[in-house]
């Protein structure tokens, strides 16, 4: 796959986490954990482009007839229905309250919908609780409008973390955490701490962090929220990027003018209600 970014050191990155991606996919269909001997076949696995796509793709998110209210009474999402292939990239638009961080709340766990039914990657997100929710969520990449990056740690360390909570095995860390910094121009920031980077950069650490374990799903949060129009059109090239290796991105957002550069499918949420643009 051709490369083309204008992140400094990026293209070879791209190369090689397009093949390091593309090789999880057998894995990302199974909610355990990778054994050392699978990642070493990680050639073997399908190529990105025999994943279906369009009318032929399986479904990664379906809301139906969702509902939710916060326990003061709030109605912030009513009637909801959405449905998002695998392999898709979908903008939420909405003004600031209008309930898209609560949508993505609700694919992940966070929130239950007070009524209707969400589905993500064949699990019904109601139902799970415990080991099973955990294990559920590791398949979702989430990023959030503020990084939440821990600021004692470096960049490498916190985007190497979310592996060794998992139980990825220090060489295997070691393996992914090159190409993932170089996916998203940071290898040269490795021992930075947060607090030594930009907010571009920070976010894009951020980024690190929700995909170093390739999930199949990756959810963001505003993540342009606080950056400028270059740092925030980085960071969707990195998110369409991801798309092209195969992920489901769902990004929400309430900048109309960097949606309309991007050319994604559109939905947006008014009055609690979900509306096709
Ligand atoms: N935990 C909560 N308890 C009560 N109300 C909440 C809670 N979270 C969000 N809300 C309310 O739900 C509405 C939607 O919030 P949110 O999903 O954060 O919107 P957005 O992300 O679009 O800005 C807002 O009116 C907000 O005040
Ligand atoms: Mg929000």
């Amino acid at each position: 796959m051709q490369a083309r970014f204008d992140i400094n050191g990026f293209q070879l990155g791209i190369m090689t986490f397009n093949k390091f991606y593309c090789g999880f996919q057998k894995d990302l269909a199974m909610p355990v954990l990778i054994s050392p001997e699978k990642t070493q076949q990680f050639t073997h696995f399908p190529k990105l482009e025999e994943t279906p796509r369009g009318n032929n793709a399986t479904k990664m998110v379906q809301l139906s007839s969702v509902s939710k209210t916060y326990g003061n009474g709030c109605h912030t999402l009513v009637d909801v229905s959405l449905e998002v292939k695998k392999g898709d990239f979908l903008f939420i638009t909405g003004a600031s309250g209008a309930g898209k961080s609560t949508l993505l709340k609700l694919l992940y766990g966070e929130e239950l919908p007070a009524q209707g039914e969400v589905i993500v990657d064949k699990c019904n997100v109601a139902k799970l609780r415990g080991d099973r929710l955990s294990l559920f969520r590791r398949r979702i990449g989430v990023v959030f409008q503020d990084y939440k990056l821990i600021p004692q740690r470096t960049v490498g360390e916190n985007v190497a973390l979310v592996l060794l909570a998992q139980g990825y095995t220090r060489k295997e860390i070691q393996r992914r955490l090159e190409p993932t910094l170089k996916l998203v121009g940071l290898h040269n920031k490795a021992n930075c701490f947060p607090e030594q980077l930009s907010g571009g950069e920070q976010q894009r650490a951020s980024i690190a962090r929700a995909i170093v374990a390739t999930p199949p799903l990756i959810l963001a949060d505003e993540p342009t929220g606080n950056l400028d129009p270059d740092n925030s059109w980085q960071v969707l090239q990195i998110f369409k990027k991801l798309n092209s290796f195969g992920a489901t991105v769902i990004v929400t957002t309430h900048d109309e003018q960097l949606v309309r550069r991007c050319n994604h499918p559109l939905v947006q949420i008014r009055n609690g209600r979900l509306y096709k643009k």
